[in-house]
């Protein structure tokens, strides 16, 4: 493979469950994976990271693991993963594995083994507390609703579990246990896999177990001994090898992601933050309905941005991925197919502007949208069904909540790949695990490809120039006019080199700011010309060198 800095690199998030099904189970596969390869190539991407493949009962869809060492056979087999290495390798694209430390799947066989007895040599790979008074050992909230312990029967105490009942956290104090996560990583790692994303790694040290004013939070979340662990971690798996790393950081600050990211420090290669998709979340509430607060979009991501870059740390930018609604529903315009359009292309130049490694998920490149599900059998994600017990336990009314997860629901961006305008969007022979939305009959590869005016190809040009400019990758950031109510302008700045990003979030015409040049050379627009306003989303990246 070339060598490429993975700084100048921009990853592919593939959900294998909802990607390519080749067998006709309904499900995406391993080889529907390499069946697409051509297509990743002409889009430019470097990495394909995919959603845990592992063994697993998938009631969080692979997030809980029940073997670390076993491919999941309703994606295929090892040999499977081999070949989609092999054959991405030879196109000079990288594969990057999710690693999921935090819990293992209640099935894993070290939870099977440690629920057995308070002697068992697994006991300690997970957490258990006694009761208190009659009460679960603290009142802290599982992300997925409910009390975040769960009782057991067998030996009279409780688990704890951040994520599902089913998805136990590890005991991260346990240097067995730690070993044994090394040792696994290092498998993968021979196995041949270049990139590796780490999930929620900031919540794998838990502080005191004390119960909290609010969720509880405060004291697993950045826990004490974090970069210590991550530092081991590093040290003693991928730190010496090309291999590309982020974590996924919950609810994190941009302190701790300097350190998260500090190279001198040896811990990860960059991080996700989520604070820039909340948004829409007021008071912190997600399942509510909600208009977007755009200055504070701008405030957040900007401050992130700057900070990061003076403090010498790195960032993932992305807006979707397999937790989040689709964004030209969310931040963009669904409402109409001129609309949508623009607005896809406008929110793809305004991030891929930014500094740090971008992130496509799968179909944002050709603008999927929410599927607009009404009915509560349409959804399959274990958080969207909780949400809805617990709404309808609140006494909320069955049709508000619909509203609230055909907005929120992470279903919304786990329904399957539109590939082309056949039955079920050409995903599948059978019938699909989750529906198709009708939308694919417009919406689709096929179509994207053939019209040289898609979504497509400004992310495919916007992946071109993050390989080709330096100011990319490793200008400086300066945001403009952070009052204003309706652009979005930001510079980016290097050596003698300098972009400017202008993009218009509404619907409506605006004039062009004051006290910034746009007479560059435009690299990309999603009009075709310059007009004396800027139109309904438009967008554009300048560019001009200083003599
Ligand atoms: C991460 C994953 C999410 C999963 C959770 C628990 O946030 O992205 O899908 O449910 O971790 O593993």
């Amino acid at each position: 493979m070339e060598h490429r800095d993975w700084r100048k690199s921009v990853v592919y998030q593939i959900y294998p469950k909802s990607f390519n099904d080749t067998t006709g189970s309904g499900e995406g596969d391993i080889r529907g994976i390499i069946e697409k390869l051509d297509y990743f190539k002409m889009l430019g991407v470097d990495y394909l990271w995919l959603t845990p493949v592992y063994e697993s009962p998938m009631n969080d869809n692979g997030y809980d693991i029940s073997d670390y060492y076993e491919v999941n056979p309703q994606f295929g087999d090892k040999k499977d993963l081999k070949e989609l290495l092999e054959k991405a390798h030879a196109k000079d694209i990288r594969i990057m594995m999710d690693i999921v430390i935090n819990h293992t799947s209640t099935e894993h066989q070290w939870f099977v083994d440690s629920r057995t007895s308070k002697d068992s040599k697994y006991r300690n790979y997970y957490i258990w507390k006694d009761s208190a008074d009659g009460q679960p050992p603290t009142n802290w909230e599982s992300k997925f609703g409910g009390n975040a312990w769960a009782y057991d029967s067998q030996t009279n105490q409780y688990y704890l579990r951040l994520f599902d009942i089913t998805q136990a956290d590890l005991n991260w104090e346990n240097e067995d246990m730690r070993r044994d996560i090394y040792e696994m990583i290092n498998y993968w790692i021979d196995f041949g896999v270049d990139g590796l994303r780490f999930d929620v790694i900031n919540l794998i040290s838990k502080g005191k177990f004390e119960s909290s004013n609010g969720l509880g939070k405060e004291f697993y979340t950045d826990g004490p001994k974090v970069h210590e662990y991550i530092n081991e971690l590093n040290r003693n798996t991928f730190g010496d090898k090309d291999v590309m790393t982020v974590g996924e950081m919950s609810s994190t600050t941009i302190d701790h992601c300097l350190k998260y990211t500090d190279p001198e420090r040896n811990e990860l290669n960059s991080v996700f933050n989520f604070h820039h998709l909340k948004v829409d979340y007021p008071g912190g509430e997600k399942w509510t309905l909600a208009n977007f607060d755009f200055l504070e979009l701008k405030r957040i991501l900007m401050e992130w941005q700057v900070a990061m870059d003076e403090g010498g740390g790195w960032n993932a930018i992305f807006w979707c991925n397999h937790d989040q609604p689709r964004v030209v529903s969310r931040f963009g315009n669904d409402q109409t197919e001129e609309n949508r359009v623009l607005s896809g292309k406008m929110l793809a130049i305004a991030l891929h502007g930014l500094k740090g490694t971008p992130y496509i998920y799968q179909g944002e490149e050709i603008g999927m949208t929410n599927p607009g599900f009404r009915r509560i059998d349409q959804y399959r994600d274990i958080e969207s069904l909780n949400a809805y017990t617990i709404l309808r336990e609140r006494g909320m009314d069955s049709h508000q909540i619909m509203d609230i997860l055909a907005s929120k629901s992470r279903d919304n961006s786990r329904t399957p790949m539109q590939w082309d305008d056949s039955i079920h969007g050409g995903f599948t022979e059978g019938e699909p695990w989750i529906e198709v939305p009708k939308e694919y009959e417009n919406i689709n590869v096929g179509r994207a490809l053939e019209d040289k005016a898609s979504i497509f190809y400004t992310y495919q040009k916007l992946i071109q120039l993050r390989h080709e400019l330096d100011v990319l990758t490793y200008g400086s950031v300066e945001p403009y006019m952070m009052e204003d109510e309706n652009l979005f302008i930001y510079t980016r700045t290097y050596k003698n080199e300098k972009l400017t990003i202008i993009a218009n979030f509404r619907d409506k015409e605006v004039s062009y700011p004051e006290n910034i040049s746009v007479d560059g050379e435009v690299l990309l627009s999603n009009y075709k010309d310059k007009k004396e306003m800027l139109r309904p989303y438009e967008a554009l990246m300048t560019y001009g060198q200083e003599k």
